[in-house]
């Protein structure tokens, strides 16, 4: 259980269930993945003393999972260490489509970087997707792997003309497409370009299957057991959280968003997007296919079976955490959407997650910063990381191995100096910054119903204020600890989110996303 489903739980063990003002009836009323419910996902040890390891891995997602396999089955001696549960960060969020279509991006990436580039990115995709079938098959994985053609569809006028664009993109770089004017379903549809025999997975079977073998090797996992600052002088160390250090060659920060970020030079340079995901059985039968919306709003859909049936999972609504409308209505506007084109029978799972999005829409993976080579970051997949977060893994391996990768110049995060949306992303911060503490607030915990969490004044001070369904009143100061802008609520998670880097917090303050690494402080009415 991650560490918000687990404060969602502990909120909801009390009488059994919100008083739930919200959601629509048919939307499940708290969130979880279906992948969370349908694995048993082993435990491990907190880390309570100082170690020495050779190759120290931060985050145990699909990227520090797949580096502690690859790393450990070289003979290497690894150590994961993961703040919560492994595989329930954005990893355990996914939708799981292993594809090199990510969304249109071909002919971008050739206008942005040229073809080569463009070319090289496929091809990264591709073996990303080759790897994972790889180690499926030699470990006979039963994880609901298969083939499926991936569409990217649309009928408005601008999407039917990029998705032509793309179809050119394709065929300059050589990637199979077939273009086709319709798709199976009912969704308006003008234009389509097919990349075949993509693929489809359960994340978490797949990447719970590579854990003994990481074990056998003599690969280590610890967890509730949170890194704080890395030391890269004569060693290489790891602060922990409790006072512990790890010494180690290198390490690989694959927390998603890198921890070690004291320089700031990530966070000004990416953003945090969130989207959300309805998990339903549907009146309509769902053909095989993964789809992917050129049109606004986009919608993602793909099935995965359940006892037997589909599962018909839809995603979309993008927004950058802590801003826009109140979240729960991103699910009801999923739930429309299906309504309209799928018929809705049931609707067993809702939830959402947030991935990193780089300014020339490539990830950064390799050493952090100039001169430490034994300081590297996987991140920045722009809602691709089952593909990205594994070829990540295999870049990083070939690192730390000294072998060559042809991947590695694609990805490197020392690009980053010529990146010019630092300006765009900090004036949005700044906005952000002053908006919060300039808004005008009128609303006291007193105004709040049941199970309604908003900004209020407490004392004449602007605070976030939630009232659970047993009218008990959890009060926190509403100022990120990141960087000092003002969170917001998160009415479909009930969570306090920051509108500037996307650090989320639990009703009590606790730190659920990064890059913050310090609780929001508590407020008492005295
Ligand atoms: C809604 C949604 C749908 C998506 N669908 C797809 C899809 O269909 N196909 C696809 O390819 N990609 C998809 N993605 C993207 C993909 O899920 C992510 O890119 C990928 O899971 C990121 O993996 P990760 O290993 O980098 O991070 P995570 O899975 O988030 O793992 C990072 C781990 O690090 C831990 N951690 C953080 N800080 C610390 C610390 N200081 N100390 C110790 N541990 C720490 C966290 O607890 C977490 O467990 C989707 C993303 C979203 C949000
Ligand atoms: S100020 Fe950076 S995440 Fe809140």
């Amino acid at each position: 259980m991650n560490k918000l489903d687990k404060v969602i739980t502990d909120c909801r063990k009390n009488d059994g269930g919100f008083i739930m003002t919200n959601f629509d009836q048919k939307l499940p009323q708290f969130p979880e993945p279906y992948w969370l419910d349908s694995t048993s996902i082993p435990n491990f040890q907190k880390l309570e003393e100082n170690i020495e390891t050779s190759i120290a891995i931060v985050g145990g997602g699909i990227t520090g999972i797949t580096a502690a396999y690859l790393l450990s089955q070289q003979g290497i001696a690894v150590t994961l260490i993961e703040a919560g549960q492994i595989l329930t960060g954005t990893t355990g969020h996914t939708t799981a489509k292993i594809t090199a279509q990510h969304g249109l991006i071909y002919d971008e990436l050739i206008q942005q970087h040229g073809e080569d580039t463009a070319k090289l990115y496929y091809e990264a995709n591709q073996e990303a997707l080759e790897l994972i079938k790889e180690l499926i098959d030699k470990h006979s994985i039963e994880c609901d792997f298969s083939h499926q053609d991936a569409y990217i569809y649309g009928s408005m006028e601008t999407s039917v003309r990029q998705i032509k664009k793309e179809l050119l993109a394709y065929q300059r770089l050589g990637i199979p497409g077939d273009f086709t004017d319709t798709i199976p379903f009912s969704i308006p549809c003008q234009a389509a370009l097919i990349m075949k025999d993509q693929a489809q997975f359960h994340p978490l079977k797949y990447l719970t299957a590579l854990i003994p073998p990481i074990l056998e090797k003599g690969g280590v996992i610890y967890e509730k057991t949170t890194a704080l600052k890395v030391e890269d002088n004569e060693e290489t160390t790891i602060l922990l959280e409790n006072g512990y250090r790890i010494s180690c060659n290198s390490v690989i920060v694959a927390s998603h968003f890198p921890f070690n970020d004291e320089l700031g030079l990530y966070f000004a340079r990416m953003h945090a997007e969130r989207s959300y995901v309805i998990a339903i059985k549907a009146e309509k039968d769902y053909p095989n296919g993964m789809y992917y919306s050129a049109d606004t709003p986009t919608r993602s859909l793909r099935y995965t079976e359940m006892n037997g049936e589909k599962l018909i999972l839809i995603g979309g609504e993008s927004h950058k955490p802590g801003q826009g409308i109140p979240t729960h209505e991103h699910y009801l506007a999923l739930q429309d959407f299906c309504e309209q084109y799928l018929g809705i029978k049931e609707i067993p799972y809702r939830w959402s997650a947030q991935d990193m999005i780089t300014p020339d829409k490539l990830p950064f993976v390799g050493p952090a910063t100039a001169g430490h080579p034994n300081v590297l970051i996987a991140t920045g997949y722009k809602k691709w990381g089952m593909t990205t977060g594994t070829i990540a893994a295999k870049v990083l391996t070939d690192f730390i191995l000294r072998k060559e990768n042809r991947y590695a110049d694609l990805y490197k995060p020392s690009r980053l100096k010529g990146l010019g949306n630092i300006v765009k992303d900090n004036i949005d911060v700044a906005k952000h910054l002053i908006e919060g503490k300039l808004e005008f607030i009128i609303k006291t915990p007193e105004d709040l119903a049941n199970d309604e969490g908003d900004i209020v004044l407490i004392n004449g001070k602007r605070a976030g204020c939630y009232r659970d369904q047993d009218g008990q009143l959890h009060q926190v100061d509403s100022t990120c600890t990141h960087m000092g802008c003002e969170v917001n609520w998160n009415s479909g998670e009930r969570t306090w989110d920051c509108p500037c880097h996307g650090s989320r917090y639990s009703i009590d303050g606790e730190v659920l996303e990064g890059p913050s690494v310090e609780p929001l402080r508590k407020v008492t009415n005295e």
